[in-house]
């Protein structure tokens, strides 16, 4: 049989806690107002976990819209990529989604390269189809930062919110992935750190091990602001001319929720109009590996992006990572 090596993005869904925190309700937890979490970042509530909400049940639900999306049945996924940095389980969550989807056949790991994960993850899926390995592959991103925001720290817990989104990408005749760059800088680790922190623990004499758990999410919000406003246009260009294309013949720009501001100044110096910016982090805040697969399936699901739009995604933070991706959507 000869196969397809072109990649193609054939399906997308979504899915989000049902509890719903705004602006007003964190000023009662925190000392800050709507007024300045909507001027600073654009953020006017975002949705959060409860303890009975898995990040594999969101995940699954937001999986299987995809799938219903592309036209296949579980049966189909040869490979289930999970990008996120808040799995339910340190070891992977990714073979619990199988599991759920009954997805039998296919192979399911974790990746995580925090909010540019799901690019990442796009590009690695990516990998497989066009060497002919795997047919379809669904690919998640999906995070729940809230159980790892220090909710005293006003900097930080106004930003983040929870979520998932996933994508079907699917062995095609044409290549839709029309170009893509991906960096890391781990000099600059320390701006963004979800750090594991451990006590010694003595177990024998002369032997110790380290004991502890995670901590609550540090950053430094100015130098993440401005790695972000500087590296994205960057990547985005070179990912652009890996693909052949000018800026204008991009039909969206879709990048990583964090922050309006983030977003319109990345636009700004590509020099690309409002109208052509999808954006929804009004309603989620900063959803990490989620936030783009979420803006990109109710941007689809809205009408917005048609098929055969080109669209230029990029994802952005710890690491630090950073990367874009430049594709069509549809077959
Ligand atoms: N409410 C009210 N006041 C606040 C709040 C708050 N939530 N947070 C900070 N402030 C105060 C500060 O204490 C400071 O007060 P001071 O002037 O009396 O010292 C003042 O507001 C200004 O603080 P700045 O830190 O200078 O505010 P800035 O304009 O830089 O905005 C922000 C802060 C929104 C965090 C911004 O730096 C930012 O968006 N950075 C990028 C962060 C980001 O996107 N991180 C995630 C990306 S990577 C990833 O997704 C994992």
């Amino acid at each position: 049989m000869l196969q397809n090596l072109g990649v193609a993005i054939t399906g997308s869904g979504s899915a989000a806690p049902a509890a719903s925190l705004d602006n007003q309700a964190l000023s009662y937890l925190v000392e800050t107002s709507d007024e300045w979490i909507t001027s600073r970042t654009g953020i006017r509530q975002r949705r959060l976990a409860a303890v009975s909400e898995s990040l594999s049940a969101i995940a699954t639900l937001a999986a299987q819209s995809a799938i219903a999306m592309a036209g296949i049945t579980s049966a189909d996924i040869d490979l289930i990529i999970l990008a996120t940095s808040t799995a339910d389980d340190l070891f992977g969550s990714a073979c619990e989604i199988q599991a759920q989807l009954k997805a039998t056949k296919a192979v399911a790991f974790d990746l995580t390269a925090a909010c540019s994960g799901f690019i990442f993850g796009l590009v690695t899926a990516a990998q497989y189809i066009r060497t002919g390995v795997y047919q379809n592959v669904l690919l998640i991103g999906a995070d729940i930062l809230s159980r790892w925001v220090n909710w005293e720290d006003r900097q930080s817990c106004v930003l983040f919110g929870d979520g998932a989104g996933a994508v079907v990408l699917q062995g095609n005749a044409s290549d839709r992935l029309l170009g893509f760059e991906l960096k890391s800088d781990g000099t600059q680790n320390q701006c963004l750190k979800l750090a594991y922190n451990a006590q010694p623990k003595q177990l024998v004499g002369g032997v110790n091990v380290g004991k502890g758990t995670y901590q609550p999410i540090t950053m430094n919000g100015k130098e993440v602001y401005r790695f972000a406003v500087q590296l994205v246009p960057e990547v985005i260009d070179k990912a652009l001319f890996r693909a052949n294309l000018s800026v204008d013949q991009v039909d969206w720009l879709l990048l990583h929720q964090a922050n309006q501001r983030i977003l319109d100044a990345v636009a700004e110096r590509l020099n690309i109009p409002t109208h052509k910016v999808i954006s929804n982090l009004a309603n989620y805040g900063n959803t990490s590996a989620a936030s783009i697969p979420l803006a990109l399936d109710e941007a689809v699901r809205q009408g917005q992006i048609k098929q055969g739009d080109v669209i230029a995604a990029c994802g952005f933070g710890a690491g630090l990572t950073w990367g874009a991706a430049i594709f069509q959507w549809g077959r």
